[in-house]
């Protein structure tokens, strides 16, 4: 195409002297002009239904808690959260995912806690599915690592060696439990972080079985073993010593995140997630690119945590870092973005971010 444009003389010189004197022929320039045009050829948006807002429920607390580590974000009371919820719909953000906060006394090895109807995360999701029945999709988190008195996301115990490990199997039949219990106060996903081996399949069957078939099942499919989930484990409180290496995964793997992804899809997953987002991109266009269900991308605690940082020193400009890191997943290819900048992002966009 380019040979169009050169005289006769220009093609028989070289190359060095041919850029010495044409214009450039291409000028992508051309549709950076004005905000119309750029409107125009944009590629990606970003939009307050594509966004779904992570929020934290308390037992034992009369006012809600601020987390220092998360400028913002609260441990909610059973009012402030129904209000909170209340701000998201008014934003457009028009899905939640409840993690439950229970209190200390209430932990045990097994988390049962969070299987109870009466445990925090269930009465909480029956208070938000009370006021607002299926205006809001309420999602709840599925994993027992908020209410387990030793952190971890499933249960202990000892193997053939007498070493201590995370029990797989024995840990599914609660999570079975735990979903069906959140569908019955009136979740309308449920969404498995633990990353046990068949965790979808035995979540699936049980809600078959207790007449929840059009409960939907979020799975964290892709879940890395990430130093960037720091803070929320202060806004959960999390009791964990050591970490979640045998369970979440490495770091330096991309394949596996496929195969993960896979089992899931076959085991019966609506959504799948990549977590955490910014630091995974390439993992999230690979499973983008893959999935046949809609693509989930979690922009964690700790990412949250550094860009506020940022601006709070003034290294960086809060709203348009903010816009720039949800579209950067947007375009990465997650439908969904869960992120606790939900409302102010979509407060953002309304007002023509
Ligand atoms: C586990 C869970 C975690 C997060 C979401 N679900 C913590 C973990 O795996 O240690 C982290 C989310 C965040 O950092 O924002 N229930």
């Amino acid at each position: 195409m380019a040979n169009e444009r050169q005289t006769p003389q220009s093609s028989q010189n070289n190359t060095t002297e041919h850029r010495s004197w044409a214009s450039p022929f291409r000028r992508p320039r051309r549709l950076r002009t004005s905000p119309a045009m750029r409107n125009t050829v944009a590629e990606t948006s970003l939009e307050p239904r594509n966004l779904m807002l992570p929020m934290f429920i308390a037992d034992g607390i009369d006012e809600p808690r601020a987390i220092s580590s998360l400028p913002g974000v609260y441990q909610h009371t059973e009012d402030s959260l129904l209000r909170a919820v209340e701000e998201a719909l008014d934003s457009g953000v028009q899905s939640i995912d409840l993690f439950g906060v229970p209190a200390d006394g209430d932990k045990d090895a097994r988390g049962t806690a969070g299987l109870r109807p009466d445990g925090v995360l269930n009465r909480a999701i029956s208070a938000v599915y009370r006021r607002f029945g299926d205006d809001v999709i309420i999602s709840a988190d599925t994993c027992l690592d908020e209410f387990t008195d030793h952190g971890h996301c499933g249960v202990l115990s000892k193997d053939a060696h007498g070493r201590e490990v995370i029990d797989n199997d024995a840990t599914l039949s609660l999570y079975s439990e735990m979903a069906v219990a959140q569908a019955r106060a009136g979740a309308h996903v449920v969404s498995p972080s633990g990353m046990m081996d068949g965790q979808v399949q035995v979540i699936r069957d049980a809600l078959d079985a207790a007449g929840f078939e059009d409960v939907s099942i979020m799975a964290y499919s892709a879940k890395y073993a990430s130093a960037f989930y720091g803070p929320f484990r202060e806004a959960v409180g999390s009791s964990l010593q050591g970490n979640r290496r045998q369970y979440q995964q490495d770091p330096r793997n991309r394949r596996e995140s496929l195969l993960e992804t896979q089992l899931d899809i076959d085991e019966g997953a609506d959504i799948v997630m990549v977590k955490p987002a910014m630091p995974y991109l390439d993992v999230l266009r690979e499973v983008a690119d893959m999935s046949p269900v809609p693509v989930a991308a979690y922009q964690v605690s700790g990412e949250y945590a550094m860009i506020s940082a940022a601006a709070h020193n003034g290294w960086i400009d809060l709203e348009p870092a903010i816009i720039e890191s949800l579209q950067g997943i947007r375009r990465a290819g997650a439908d969904v973005v869960l992120t606790y900048w939900a409302v102010k992002a979509a407060q953002m966009l309304r007002g023509g971010a």
